[in-house]
């Protein structure tokens, strides 16, 4: 059986300062994640074939630096985008756009920043990474929070109400198993 593994980027600079979106690069910690993470792959998938697909952004590509494997980038694979909001902090949005804060918290699928994305939008666009990814063996994705939730999902055929809440910890790896029905999982958390 085949095996498609996810993985949040390590820990970013915008990480620590409570900062979304953005292009930082890793932390300190977020570096020892990426020198980690080949024993842990490699120790799973064996002498087996993988493919290590990231997005266009700086901490995915730095995650993904130290894999012994083909690497692909996908602008789809980017984080949300949100819009106006990307370099705030939570609480910064929340005193600049409250009404939108408090939109969000109502609809958390539907609502779209100002200038930016929906949880609905990525779903859209990840529509062809979803079918790249049905076709392909043992896939790596090196990723971020917003996205991967939206993967986990459609492979877990989890409800739309519940997929921004999802929890996608950094500095873990999420292997699924598709079967006939849904996917067996398992989950290796990294000590960083
Ligand atoms: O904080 C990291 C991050 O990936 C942001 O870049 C992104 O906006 C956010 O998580 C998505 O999570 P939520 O939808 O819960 O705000």
């Amino acid at each position: 059986p085949r095996n498609i593994f996810f993985s949040r980027h390590g820990e970013s600079q915008y990480n620590v300062e409570g900062k979304i979106g953005g292009d930082s690069l890793l932390s300190l910690r977020g570096m020892q994640y990426a020198k980690a993470l080949p024993a842990l792959i490699t120790d799973n998938i064996g002498e087996k074939p993988l493919t290590v697909w990231t997005s266009t952004l700086k901490r995915t590509i730095q995650t993904a630096q130290y894999l012994p494997y083909t690497k692909l980038t996908w602008k789809s694979l980017d984080e949300l985008d949100a819009g106006v909001c990307d370099g705030m902090t939570y609480e910064e949005i929340e005193q600049a756009y409250p009404d939108d804060y408090a939109n969000r918290d109502e609809d958390k699928f539907n609502y779209r920043y100002r200038g930016g994305e929906s949880y609905r939008d990525v779903v859209v666009r990840l529509e062809p990474v979803i079918m790249e990814l049905e076709r392909q063996e043992n896939i790596l994705i090196i990723g971020h929070q917003a996205i991967l939730r939206c993967l986990y999902a459609y492979f877990h055929h989890l409800p739309q109400a519940d997929l921004p809440y999802i929890k996608i910890p950094l500095h873990t790896v999420i292997k699924l198993t598709p079967k006939a029905y849904g996917c067996d999982e398992e989950r290796y958390t990294l000590p960083i």
